[in-house]
């Protein structure tokens, strides 16, 4: 989704502003611009649609210097893809403007701001930032005042950092509902939309907090509270550990990671799990009493990461013996709810700063939750910030948009919350050995899976003709079959709906015929006998089947039905190991389709609005 970065310097910046767009591509996005200040006093702008590439090729062409600058990847909500919807916005020839977010109110600001003369050039909310503040900049604040004065006017949400030609020694930042974060340099300091940009110049951060109002000049930050109060925020090291890399050869980023999986799942797990169970404290220090109280666990979380959350569902009743309740946030945060006695609240979530799941935990405060823990895999995050407690998966970055490793270790860290919440809930001691058991062998059992990846790709070109599919699971698998369809259609932009497959009968068996691939997940577990009963319901409408199954399973496999062995393992990791060959799956569909794997169309890696 949108990226945003600044920079206040004595050198030009324009390489730095362009690297930082670079860094942020895979959030995903559709156009790109930059604005700079020179020492002439004037505003160098250049805006492109398409890729970064696009924008980097242009101001070499024309070039576009200054020491104070900002820049910006646009994914289009307001307006279509065009250079003029782009930003940076400009207001006056004198105001410059990056935005992430949605302003909500910007239809009435529009009026109001044209009645007042002012002309628009776009058909986008942004430009009403950049008209306001030049208003109140006519009243004769200064850059600060009149940025605090306009963002008390709009509703809605945004990260933004405005510049003014008449000031070039500045910029002025404000965050309410988007993520920025300061890096600070050594005569020069930064401002982005996610730290990932900024490190090739920094890795020390101030995380900005709701509602404040930075000026951010080469030697000095001031931040302003939302009651427009002086405040200190606390400087933070970046423990990002390692960057986005290349593609160690891979073709995608999306293939190098699902590559990556028993590695990031190792790492997960190291200095948690030991032969006996879970090492001590793991949750963090106030974990240990609060987990011991839980009666009932509420997850809340998108997209892939709501996934991981049904899985965990499952889990936990099974085997921890609390009820779970799982919702994607962006219908939690809208709706009335109960809260139960001694709930613990979990949001899940890759990159900690998605607006929907950050605000239903925001809510969530207010409700009485006992306590906060967020799933989470960048440290820093708001989610990590504003949690109660923390747990980091390791997936290290993940730039496919297609979320991968990222969902994998989610899973093995909500097989660790199940032991921690289960021994105080009469987890049994099988059970607690078969998990134990289980997370111990996953990342080999990964590595195993991973193997099969030839035969996946040659069935891939059965799909690369087909408009639609069908996913179907049973019990933990159901989730791992939604994750698969969804996957599929991230990607390869077929369409693809996943069923519990004892649904099947209630609607969907209509939809079966010989161009509707049926893909099945059937580990050898107690509902294998029920899920074979679903098989022949398909098989005996014409279907063809794709069955993904432990060969203990006895699928015998047909013209109408291909089997794919997958590794034996325990039943706990199942969803975890089922996973893979899904993904797999979908990275050979797309890539026969040629389609962007790594950034498919309209999506974003993380959305920071609602
Ligand atoms: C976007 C991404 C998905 C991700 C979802 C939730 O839609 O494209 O891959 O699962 O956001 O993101 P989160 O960072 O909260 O896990």
């Amino acid at each position: 989704m949108c990226g945003i970065v600044g920079a206040v310097a004595e050198r030009n910046v324009v390489e730095i502003l362009l690297e930082g767009l670079k860094r942020l591509e895979y959030r995903g996005y559709d156009s790109a611009g930059v604005a700079l200040l020179d020492n002439d006093g004037g505003i160098n702008r250049l805006r492109r649609t398409g890729k970064v590439q696009e924008l980097v090729d242009a101001v070499a062409q024309h070039g576009a210097p200054g020491t104070t600058g900002i820049a910006h990847t646009r994914w289009a909500t307001h307006g279509g893809v065009t250079e003029s919807n782009a930003h940076p916005h400009t207001s006056s020839e004198r105001i410059a403007v990056v935005h992430n977010g949605i302003i909500e109110n910007y239809i009435d600001l529009r009026e109001k701001l044209s009645a007042a003369g002012y002309q628009f050039t776009s058909d986008t909310d942004t430009e009403t930032i950049a008209h306001t503040v030049h208003a109140e900049l006519e009243k004769g604040a200064d850059l600060l005042k009149a940025v605090q004065n306009s963002v008390a006017q709009f509703h809605g949400a945004y990260g933004t950092v405005i510049m003014d030609r008449e000031d070039p020694s500045k910029v002025v930042v404000a965050r309410s509902g988007s993520p920025l974060v300061i890096g600070l340099g050594l005569g020069e300091n930064f401002i982005a939309s996610d730290q990932m940009a900024l490190l090739p110049v920094t890795r020390r951060f101030i995380f900005l907090e709701e509602g404040d109002v930075a000026q951010v000049t080469r030697r000095e930050v001031l931040i302003f509270d939302k009651n427009g109060e002086p405040v200190e925020r606390e400087i933070v090291d970046s423990k990002v550990e390692h960057d986005a890399g290349d593609k160690a050869g891979y073709r995608h980023y999306m293939l190098k990671e699902i590559h990556e999986q028993p590695t990031v799942v190792r790492n997960t797990l190291k200095d948690r799990l030991d032969e006996h169970g879970l090492m001590t404290n793991i949750f963090g220090d106030q974990a240990v009493e609060i987990l011991a109280k839980v009666k009932h666990v509420q997850i809340i979380a998108c997209g892939t990461s709501y996934h991981a959350g049904m899985t965990a569902r499952y889990w936990l009743e099974q085997y921890a013996n609390v009820s779970c309740g799982i919702e994607i946030a962006s219908e939690f945060r809208y709706r009335k709810s109960v809260v139960h006695e001694n709930s613990l609240l979990v949001t899940i979530s890759q990159s900690g700063e998605t607006a929907d799941t950050l605000a239903a935990l925001r809510l969530a405060k207010d409700l009485g939750y006992m306590s906060s823990l967020t799933i989470c895999n960048v440290p820093g995050s708001s989610l990590v910030r504003e949690s109660d407690m923390a747990f980091m998966t390791k997936a290290g970055a993940e730039i496919g948009v297609a979320s991968t490793k990222a969902f994998t270790t989610q899973l093995t860290a909500f097989l660790m919350l199940t032991l921690a919440i289960g021994e105080h809930n009469g987890l049994t001691s099988d059970d607690k050995a078969q998990i134990v058991r289980g997370l111990h062998s996953l990342p080999a059992k990964l590595e195993e899976t991973l193997t099969i990846s030839e035969g996946i790709e040659d069935l891939a070109e059965e799909f690369a003709d087909k408009n639609h599919s069908l996913f179907l699971g049973r019990g933990d698998q159901y989730p791992i079959a939604m994750e698969g369809a969804l996957k599929l259609k991230e990607i390869s932009y077929i369409h693809a709906e996943a069923y519990a497959s004892g649904e099947l009968k209630h609607g969907p068996l209509a939809l079966i015929d010989d161009e509707m691939p049926v893909i099945v997940v059937a580990p050898n577990n107690e509902l294998l006998e029920k899920l074979k009963s679903n098989v022949e319901e398909v098989r005996a409408r014409g279907g063809i089947m794709y069955v993904f199954a432990d060969k203990d399973a006895n699928f015998k496999g047909d013209e109408t039905m291909r089997v794919i062995n997958v590794p034996h393992c325990e039943p706990a990791i199942a969803p975890i190991i089922y996973t893979l060959p899904l993904q797999l799956l979908s990275y050979y569909v797309a890539l026969i389709k040629g389609t962007d794997v790594d950034q498919p169309r309209n999506l974003a890696k993380s959305v920071t609005v609602e």
